[in-house]
């Protein structure tokens, strides 16, 4: 039977994040840790997923039920993309998927958004279904969405396009910045970040205080835009003075914790241009841009702090048929 690999990167949220939500800007880029989604036509109606990476082993449901149930929390974005794309454009059998990440689901780096745009990308290969990045990109936000009933979109763009992206909520503008660097240092914290519990506890804190999220939510899309047009410059110093700022208003919707402001300070105090969390905050990971003198000195202080420092190229080659 036909069979297929695509890989797609994982991201990091430059600027933006919460605020892109409730239709604001935010800047995100490709990071080169991918997932590969191995793909193979059955010729029975059959949906068959081994994903040991988030210990899904031997998977497999007949596909009249996709989506019913109770699914396995690793299963769910995989599934789900299944089903979205053949009730669009329906498959004569089934499918056998493999996912295998080179990078940790802990990490925020959206392996979910990058399998499902995975997903999406192979079935229309091997069925010769002829989709554009948008249709690709509809198709995996739907996706997100009936799973997590929230989000933006970004981490879905970023599987589809790579590079480093200009984005607005549900992909109303996704517009690559032409880059050929982004000198950034990455430190995970070692903690587990929950989206959509951060989105909501945001959204709680809106509904209390709406004015003085607004006003946040557009300062925050004021920087996004304003970085958008100093990183095409390549104004590294401007660009982390906004995210310093950016980090100042993540820290007042309440979603910074004490283990990344050890380590955003830590970098700062160590030479880094600027600093803050990248994502949903809580955990997962923060973001340095730095120099090229700076970068072991930021990299030692975030490790001293109890961060661990993930080496990844940014700004990478988006969604790909790999074999
Ligand atoms: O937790 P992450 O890395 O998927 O980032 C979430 C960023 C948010 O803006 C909070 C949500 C979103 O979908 O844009």
């Amino acid at each position: 039977m036909k069979k297929i690999v695509v890989s797609a990167p994982g991201k990091l949220m430059l600027l933006g994040e919460h605020a892109v939500v409730y239709n604001h800007s935010c800047i995100v880029t490709a990071v080169g840790q991918r997932m590969f989604v191995t793909l193979e036509l059955l010729p029975e109606p059959t949906f068959e997923l081994e994903a040991s990476d988030v210990e899904v082993a031997g998977y497999k449901k007949r596909f009249a039920s996709l989506g019913e149930g109770d699914i396995p929390k690793g299963a769910r974005f995989v599934e789900m993309a299944v089903k979205n794309f053949t009730k669009r454009y329906p498959l004569k059998g089934g499918v056998r998927i493999t996912t295998k990440s080179e990078f940790s689901s802990l990490f925020g780096f959206g392996s979910s958004s990058a399998s499902t745009v995975c997903v999406i990308k192979g079935l229309a290969e091997l069925t010769n279904t002829n989709l554009s990045s948008k249709e690709i990109f509809e198709l995996a936000y739907k996706t997100v969405l009936d799973v997590q009933g929230k989000g933006s979109g970004f981490d879905v763009a970023a599987a589809i396009y790579g590079r480093t992206l200009y984005f607005v909520t549900g992909g109303k503008v996704i517009e690559p910045i032409a880059l050929d660097e982004l000198p950034l240092v990455v430190g995970y914290t070692g903690v587990k970040a929950d989206t959509v519990s951060l989105i909501n506890a945001v959204a709680e804190k809106a509904f209390r205080h709406p004015k003085r999220i607004e006003v946040i939510y557009t300062q925050i899309g004021d920087m996004v835009d304003e970085a958008h047009a100093a990183l095409k410059e390549r104004n590294w110093p401007l660009v982390s003075e906004l995210m310093d700022f950016d980090q100042g208003m993540l820290e007042s919707l309440g979603v910074s914790s004490q283990r990344l402001a050890g380590m955003i300070h830590a970098a700062r105090d160590a030479g880094a241009w600027g600093a803050k969390l990248s994502g949903a905050g809580g955990g997962d990971c923060m973001i340095a841009l730095v120099s090229r003198e700076k970068k072991q000195a930021v990299s030692e202080a975030i490790t001293k702090v109890g961060g661990q420092v993930i080496d990844v190229a940014t700004n990478v080659e988006g969604v790909r048929i790999e074999l």
